[in-house]
């Protein structure tokens, strides 16, 4: 079913995120036939551009970037829209009004709008505000929903007050906060492997699982978004929000049935069950990294503090590994290895879920263990890892896997993060948003590592290329175990 005819706003229509990520999503649902019968884009920020112009400058750039068909750019280039605006003034917005209202005539809007907040953070609390002064918060005609990029606050007091500032102007239902995380296939695909088969779930608990590894790496540095990044770090960045999501994903309950409320409940209960952490567990729990420069197959890699828009004395925190526990009857005592970082070896993000031993080793003390491995990205997967008699005399055993990739099923036609969510809130399904009070648990369980960072003494180095600080392994180690090294071949890796 197509989403209801409507309006998106897009502030920050001249920004990074607009080209890269939100209009070539628009763009692919268009191409496919997933947009409303009618609808208009209208761009949003303080450049003074025409329509035509920002129409010019969004066609080229999807010619360039993305796969796109004349006639069918052409098409979707007549829905879109510009205003020049400053954003922090509310008397500015009737002009915002006036074009919302001309929609309903051009478009047949019928008053239903998408607000996408693509600005800088500092504008999340005054954006709704202007919009409220000019009753466009107010769903008596059409329904109104509000986009908010990441990050959602920048520690647990900032991220509580900008709910208050937000709420005081758009309902629950009407704010969508984007986490792209829960936009990819494959970590919505946890939930369908976990309570679509009867065969995981029995062992899914603390009897069976002997420890969880979730792994997102990233072989690029900072980029071009060092000025962000650097008040952000790798806490803010992926840890707080995407790592905590997947991992909310593999520790979840059963949802009650497959909507926004059920599965939302359940996602809240178990960050609300992330064991707080302790000045012990920051201590040795935790391990924060930065990364140096280094040489890594013939190419040379500049250290974080090298990087364009990164002050040269920076503490910033480009790695993040951690050991952390779930209380309650399923995981207690089940530890979650949890790390993310930047220049590391290759870019892969992944949950390993460890399975305990046979109880007595039978065939020898080196049988290989049970592992499953739910691939995020890339080669998107599933791999059962398990032992076999190797074929000859005796009984000895070795390591088989049976796997399963995405790229074998036909027809593929697996929609990005982006599109999927843009999707979702014009379809009024809040289901991949986070709600407020799952923001909130995962801030008030990042709190301490915030405060812990602030002392430079926590921060180790790493050269650019590698696994992160050797304080990282060690936080398996000292229990016997190690990282899974989750790629087969390194030199296909791009810096
Ligand atoms: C973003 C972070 O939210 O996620 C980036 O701000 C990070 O720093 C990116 O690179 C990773 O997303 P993905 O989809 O490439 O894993």
């Amino acid at each position: 079913v197509k989403p209801e005819n409507n309006a998106i706003v897009i502030f920050g229509a001249s920004g990074d995120l607009t080209h890269r990520k939100l209009i070539p999503a628009f763009y692919h649902l268009y191409a496919n036939g997933l947009l409303p019968e009618d609808f208009a884009i209208l761009g949003v920020s303080r450049t003074a551009y025409s329509d035509q112009d920002f129409r010019d400058k969004l066609r080229s750039a999807l010619e360039e970037n993305e796969k796109t068909d004349a006639t069918t750019l052409t098409k979707f280039c007549q829905h879109l829209y510009y205003q020049a605006l400053n954003t922090s003034d509310a008397e500015e917005y009737a002009v915002l009004k006036q074009r919302l209202d001309i929609f309903k005539d051009t478009h047949h809007t019928r008053g239903n709008a998408v607000f996408y907040l693509a600005t800088p953070p500092s504008l999340y609390g005054v954006i709704p505000e202007c919009l409220a002064a000019h009753g466009l918060n107010d769903e008596a005609d059409g329904w109104k929903n509000l986009i908010v990029e990441k990050p959602f606050g920048y520690d647990l007091a900032s991220a509580i007050a900008l709910d208050k500032q937000i709420h005081a102007c758009f309902q629950e239902h009407q704010i969508y906060r984007i986490d792209h995380y829960l936009g990819k296939e494959t970590v919505q695909n946890l939930l369908v492997f976990r309570f679509a088969n009867g065969m995981f779930e029995p062992l899914w608990n603390r009897n069976f699982i002997d420890y969880v590894e979730i792994t997102a790496s990233e072989a690029l540095g900072v980029e071009d978004r060092g000025g962000y990044y650097d008040g952000a770090g790798a806490v803010r960045d992926m840890f707080q929000n995407h790592l905590l999501q997947v991992l909310a994903m593999v520790g979840m309950e059963s949802p009650a049935a497959i909507n926004a409320d059920s599965i939302r409940d359940e996602v809240v209960k178990v960050m609300q069950s992330f064991k707080p952490l302790s000045d012990d567990d920051l201590h040795k729990n935790l391990v924060l990294g930065q990364y140096t420069e280094s040489d890594v197959r013939g190419k040379h890699l500049p250290g974080y503090r090298q990087e364009h828009g990164v002050n040269d004395e920076s503490r910033t925190e480009t790695y993040v590994g951690m050991k952390m526990f779930i209380e309650n009857w399923r995981w207690n005592g089940v530890p979650f290895y949890v790390r993310t970082g930047k220049r590391l070896p290759t870019r892969v993000t992944e949950v390993v879920i460890h399975f305990k031993k046979t109880p007595h080793p039978v065939f020898g003390a080196n049988a290989p263990e049970n592992k499953l491995i739910i691939r995020i990205q890339p080669d998107e997967g599933i791999l059962m890892s398990f032992g076999l008699k190797k074929p000859g005399a005796g009984f000895e055993s070795q390591e088989v896997s049976m796997d399963f990739h995405y790229d074998k099923i036909e027809s593929l036609n697996m929609l990005t993060a982006y599109e999927r969510l843009l999707l979702d809130c014009m379809k009024q399904d809040a289901t991949l948003f986070a709600r407020t009070d799952a923001v909130k648990a995962c801030w008030k369980f990042v709190q301490p590592i915030l405060d812990y960072k602030e002392q430079p003494e926590h921060l180790f180095g790493y050269a650019a290329g590698t696994w992160g600080p050797k304080e990282a392994d060690e936080l398996l180690s000292n229990d016997g175990r190690q990282w899974r090294f989750p790629c087969k071949n390194l030199a296909n890796t791009d810096y």
